[in-house]
């Protein structure tokens, strides 16, 4: 469905990202792993054109894109198909929650207020907040703000979502509703790509885990290969610290 190939990405001289490729089929839920500065915001970043890749391609709905010379009318008509969750929830603060969700449909996709508004509230009831819509972020706690952040990303039907980090802002009691949404998504088929450091979750939720490690793909297997038989003391290491 999306496939990425050789995505390099350099700041000052300093390789981030080398020659990395991800194929991702419709539902796959894809669990990226790996330690601090591997490279996995950044290459979540160039994946939705949030940073600009310096070489790579992207096979999207039968099209083929450059990375590093890809249109802005093509990046803004491939953003209308996807959705970009933050660690930090980069809600509108000055809007409620039913604000912050409609804002991209009228704005961006020019839909009617009046239509917007039952697809926000069917996706705020999604995640858990219909009795939460006129509430602003800040009377929000941040496991609810998290669930904004994601009725965000649902509401266009996006089809993959990329998730960064979505519950590590999170107090750990809060940790287990944001989850357990992703989950639901997961359940109904959502395409996704989840950069996370919650190993119970890549476990059981993720198909597939790749682990990056000083910007490349160490490993891309099956989850239940992953945990069972890492094959490589780095990847062993790595999932002791985190345990
Ligand atoms: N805007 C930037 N300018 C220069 N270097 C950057 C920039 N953004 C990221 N880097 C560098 O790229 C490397 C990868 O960073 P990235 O944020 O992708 O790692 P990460 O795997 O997401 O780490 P973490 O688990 O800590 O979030 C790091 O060495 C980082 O310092
Ligand atoms: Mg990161």
């Amino acid at each position: 469905m999306i496939e990425f190939e050789n995505i390099n990405k350099v700041y000052n001289k300093n390789w981030v990202l080398r020659n990395v490729s991800l194929k991702i089929g419709k539902g796959d839920v894809v669990a990226v792993l790996g330690p601090s500065g591997s490279g996995k915001t950044t290459m979540l970043r160039c994946m939705n054109f949030l940073e600009k890749a310096d070489v790579g391609t992207m096979n999207f709905d039968g099209a083929e894109y450059d990375l590093h010379t890809i249109s802005k009318k093509n990046t803004a008509a491939i953003r209308k198909k996807t959705g970009f969750v933050f660690q930090n929830y980069n809600l509108f603060l000055n809007k409620t929650a039913l604000q912050n969700v409609t804002e991209g449909l009228t704005v961006v996709r020019k839909i009617p207020k009046e239509e917007a508004v039952v697809k926000a509230k069917a996706a705020l009831d999604k995640v858990g907040l219909s009795d939460r819509y006129d509430f602003y972020p800040s009377q929000l706690s941040g496991g609810q703000q998290q669930r904004v952040g994601i009725a965000r990303a649902l509401v266009t039907d996006p089809e993959i979502i990329y998730f960064d980090e979505p519950t590590s802002a999170l107090d750990p009691e809060l940790i287990g509703e944001v989850l357990q949404v992703m989950r639901n998504l997961a359940d109904e088929g959502i395409t996704m790509i989840v950069v996370t450091h919650e190993l119970s979750f890549a476990r059981d939720v993720s198909n597939r885990v790749v682990f990056m490690e000083n910007g490349e793909i160490l490993k891309d297997v099956p989850s239940k290969t992953f945990f069972e038989d890492p094959g490589d003391e780095r990847i062993r290491s790595f999932l002791r610290s985190l345990s």
